[in-house]
C-alpha cells in the first residue's frame, strides 16, 4: 500500500520551527499586543526589506489590502479597474468594494493578464489596471507598466500569491504602485489564522493606508475620514515574523520541487508549467493542463494524491457578477485553463519518494487510459 502524498503539509513545516513559534506566542500573550503591537512592527519592516519596499502596513487579509490599495488610488463609483478573469474572486471583490466594475481581460500561456489586450479595454472611466501574480509567475510587467504609463493609470500587484517572485531580478509587490500580499495559511509564507499586507514605495500611501485601517485614525478616538478595521493581529505578526526568517530555505525547496516535477513528468502528456524568460517563480502552485484533467483529477483521488483546481469557473462566468453582461466564450483563453488545469502537491518538506509517488499516479492514469 503505498502512502497518500497530501496537497499541502502545514504541520511538516511547523514541526522543526515548533519552538519557536510557541516562543513568539507566549510574548505576544505576556505583552498583550493583539492588535498590531511591536511583532506587527518588526514584521512590517522586516517584510518591507524582503521585498525591497519602502513601506508595509500588516492587515488582516489580502482582501483588505487590495481594497484599501484601490482607495488610495481614488478609485470609486462609475470607474472601471482592468484586471484578470482567472484568479481567486477577492482580486474582482476589491473593485466591487469601492463601487467600481471589474473589466476583464483574458489570459495569457502563463495564466497572467495578457499585456498584448489590456490597451482594448482602456475607456476613459478606466482608473487602474490590477494585474495577478497568479501561482506564483510574475506578470509581465514592463509591458504593463508601459501601457499604464501611456494612459496615465496606476497598477495595484495582486500578489497574493507571490511572495519573494522575481521579474528582470526585481521583487514583484515593487514594480507598481501599490501592492496586495496574502497571508492566508496556505501560502508561501501563512499567518497562523488570517493575514495580509499592503505594500507600496509611496509615504503618502503608506500614511493614508495607515490610518484606513485603523478606523480612519492616527489619533485615538479622532476620525478623520471614515476607515475600517483591517489591522493585523499581534499573533500573527509574531507567527509571521518567525516564518519569514524560513521563507529563503522553503523558497529553495519549492524550487526543487518544480524541478523535480520536471524531471518526472517530462514524459507524461501533461503540459507542465514554464518560467517566463523575465521570471522567476515564487511556486506557490505547481499547476499542470490536460484536456482529460476531470478524469484525471478522480484517478489522482482514488490514488491518495492530493490535488485541487485553481479555478474552475473564471470570474466573469461567476453568478455574483452575472449583472457584469459577460458570456461563455467572451475569455477563451481563461475558460479553457479552467477546464484543464490541475494542481498538484506543492510544498517544501515534500520528499523525493512523495514526488516519485505523484509521478507514479499520473503515469498510471496516462497508461490505463491511454
Ligand atoms: C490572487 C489572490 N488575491 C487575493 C487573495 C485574498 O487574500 P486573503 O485570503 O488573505 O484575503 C488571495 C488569497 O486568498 C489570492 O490568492
Amino acid at each position: 500500500m503505498n502512502a497518500a502524498v497530501p496537497y499541502l503539509d502545514l504541520a511538516a513545516q511547523l514541526r522543526p520551527i515548533r519552538a519557536e513559534v510557541d516562543a513568539a506566542i507566549a510574548r505576544t500573550l505576556d505583552n498583550n499586543s493583539f492588535c498590531l503591537g511591536p511583532d506587527v512592527a518588526q514584521f512590517e519592516k522586516d517584510f518591507a526589506r524582503f521585498c525591497g519596499a519602502q513601506h508595509c502596513l500588516g492587515m488582516n487579509s489580502g482582501t483588505s489590502a487590495l481594497h484599501i490599495a484601490l482607495l488610495l488610488l481614488g478609485v470609486g463609483p462609475g470607474d472601471e479597474v482592468i484586471t484578470t478573469p482567472y484568479t481567486f474572486v477577492a482580486t474582482s471583490w476589491a473593485i466591487s468594494y469601492v463601487g467600481a466594475k471589474p473589466v476583464y481581460v483574458d489570459i495569457d500561456a502563463t495564466f497572467n493578464l495578457d499585456p498584448a489586450l489590456v490597451e482594448r479595454a482602456i475607456t476613459p472611466r478606466t482608473k487602474a489596471i490590477l494585474p495577478v501574480h497568479l501561482y506564483g509567475h510574475p506578470c509581465d510587467m514592463d509591458a504593463l507598466l508601459a501601457i499604464g504609463k501611456k494612459h496615465n493609470l496606476p497598477l495595484v500587484e495582486d500578489a497574493c500569491q507571490a511572495h519573494g517572485a522575481k521579474y528582470k531580478g526585481r521583487t514583484v509587490g515593487t514594480l507598481g504602485s501599490i501592492s496586495a500580499f496574502s497571508f492566508y495559511p496556505a501560502k508561501n509564507l501563512g499567518a497562523a489564522g488570517e493575514g495580509g499586507a499592503l505594500v507600496t514605495n509611496d509615504a503618502a500611501f503608506a500614511a493614508r493606508a495607515k490610518s484606513l485601517r485603523e478606523h480612519g485614525s492616527t489619533k485615538r478616538y479622532h476620525h478623520d475620514e471614515v476607515g475600517f478595521n483591517y489591522r493585523m493581529e499581534g499573533l500573527q505578526g509574531a507567527v509571521l515574523g518567525v516564518k519569514l526568517k524560513h521563507l529563503a530555505q522553503w523558497q529553495a525547496g519549492r524550487r526543487r520541487v518544480a524541478a523535480r516535477y520536471a524531471e518526472l513528468l517530462a514524459g507524461t502528456p501533461l503540459q507542465l508549467p514554464q518560467q517566463a524568460d523575465y521570471a522567476e517563480s515564487a511556486w506557490h502552485l505547481y499547476t499542470v493542463r490536460h484536456a482529460r484533467r476531470d478524469e484525471l483529477k478522480k484517478f489522482l483521488d482514488e490514488n491518495g494524491v492530493g490535488n485541487a483546481v485553481h479555478y474552475p469557473m473564471p470570474l466573469h462566468l461567476q453568478k455574483c457578477y452575472a449583472s457584469l453582461g459577460y458570456q461563455p466564450g467572451d475569455f477563451p483563453v481563461a475558460e479553457r485553463a479552467s477546464r484543464e488545469v490541475l494542481s498538484l502537491p506543492m510544498f517544501a518538506e515534500l520528499t523525493d519518494a512523495q514526488l516519485e509517488r505523484v509521478a507514479a499516479v499520473v503515469s498510471g492514469f496516462f497508461h490505463k487510459h491511454p
